[in-house]
């Protein structure tokens, strides 16, 4: 059966140099972004690109409805609520999230991950509240701790939903930490020699065992999520678990190589609407 599947999704192969067209020379993040919508709108005429936003959900009509009947009332409408008493709560010397990060902390976790010229790297939204808990003469949180950093993002990104997805890459330092990214997502891995590209883009609309996949375009809009309701769980703690799917040893959470990654799949969802926190599967 396993042996099915894996010929199933290497014989999808040659459809990845057409999307990987825009690996050569020359390629922008937007070209990329845009080989992959036509890629994905001509194999799948019938999903519309604002449903990207739902996944694997766009594919299936069933799953779409208990999504719809579950987000009507969030089983983690606790978890958000606590983030927000996170969110509001002062630095022990008087200041907040709000004052030190860029707007008010509203309408920007579109613009992340975002290079930062002056530290030579890719910084994350988590880096962003990490930085500015650190200013402020707080303790950084775990990157990927759910009971801290997960809670705390899941309020916060709340405040950007309907901002649309707005990544920039500009410049040669900027280009190189993207080209890092893309490299990751499109490099097979592990003892099953599988690449995210061989899944997420390929594979995107067809089931894996008795999951359907999704595709890359629309992945980064959404986090973090709460799988089954209620296990909150990160957009870098997804890589980790799908690293292991294809028994990858998986780069650490918050590493260049996992930021870097977040930036490249970010641009591909470049003019998406945000909206945290959903329910997955
Ligand atoms: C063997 C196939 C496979 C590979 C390889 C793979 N994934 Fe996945 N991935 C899945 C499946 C199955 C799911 C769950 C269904 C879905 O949402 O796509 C998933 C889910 C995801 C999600 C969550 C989507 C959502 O909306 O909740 C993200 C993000 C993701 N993968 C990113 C990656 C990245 C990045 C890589 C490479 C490091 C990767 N995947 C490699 C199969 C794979």
């Amino acid at each position: 059966m396993k042996q099915q599947i894996i010929m199933k999704l290497l014989t999808g192969m040659a459809g990845l140099s057409i999307a990987l067209g825009a690996a050569t020379a020359h390629a922008t993040p937007e070209s990329d972004r845009q080989a992959l919508i036509k890629y994905y709108t001509q194999k799948y005429p019938n999903v519309k690109l604002e449903d990207y936003v739902y996944g694997a959900l766009a594919f299936d009509p069933d799953s779409m409805a208990q999504y719809e009947a579950i987000m009507e009332f969030p089983p983690y409408m606790s978890e958000i609520e606590q983030g927000r008493k996170m969110w509001e709560t002062p630095f022990k010397n008087g200041k907040t999230y709000a004052d030190c990060l860029p707007n008010g902390g509203k309408q920007i976790a579109g613009n992340y991950p975002m290079f930062d010229e002056a530290q030579g790297k890719v910084v994350t939204l988590k880096n962003a509240i990490n930085d500015c808990r650190t200013a402020n003469g707080e303790a950084a949180y775990g990157y990927s701790d759910a009971k801290t950093m997960g809670l705390l993002t899941s309020y916060m990104r709340t405040l950007s939903d309907g901002m649309l997805m707005n990544v920039k890459v500009e410049g040669p330092k900027a280009t190189a930490a993207y080209e890092d990214g893309k490299k990751t997502f499109f490099s097979r891995n592990g003892q099953l020699n599988f690449a995210c590209a061989s899944c997420h883009v390929q594979n995107a609309g067809s089931r894996l065992r008795s999951e359907l996949i999704s595709p890359v375009v629309g992945q980064t809009v959404h986090w973090p999520v709460f799988r089954g309701g209620e296990r909150l769980t990160t957009l870098q703690d997804r890589y980790v678990g799908c690293f292991k799917q294809v028994r990858a040893v998986s780069p650490t959470p918050g590493s260049a190589t996992m930021n870097n990654l977040e930036y490249f799949h970010s641009a591909m969802s470049n003019g998406l609407p945000m909206k945290a926190s959903v329910f997955r599967k």
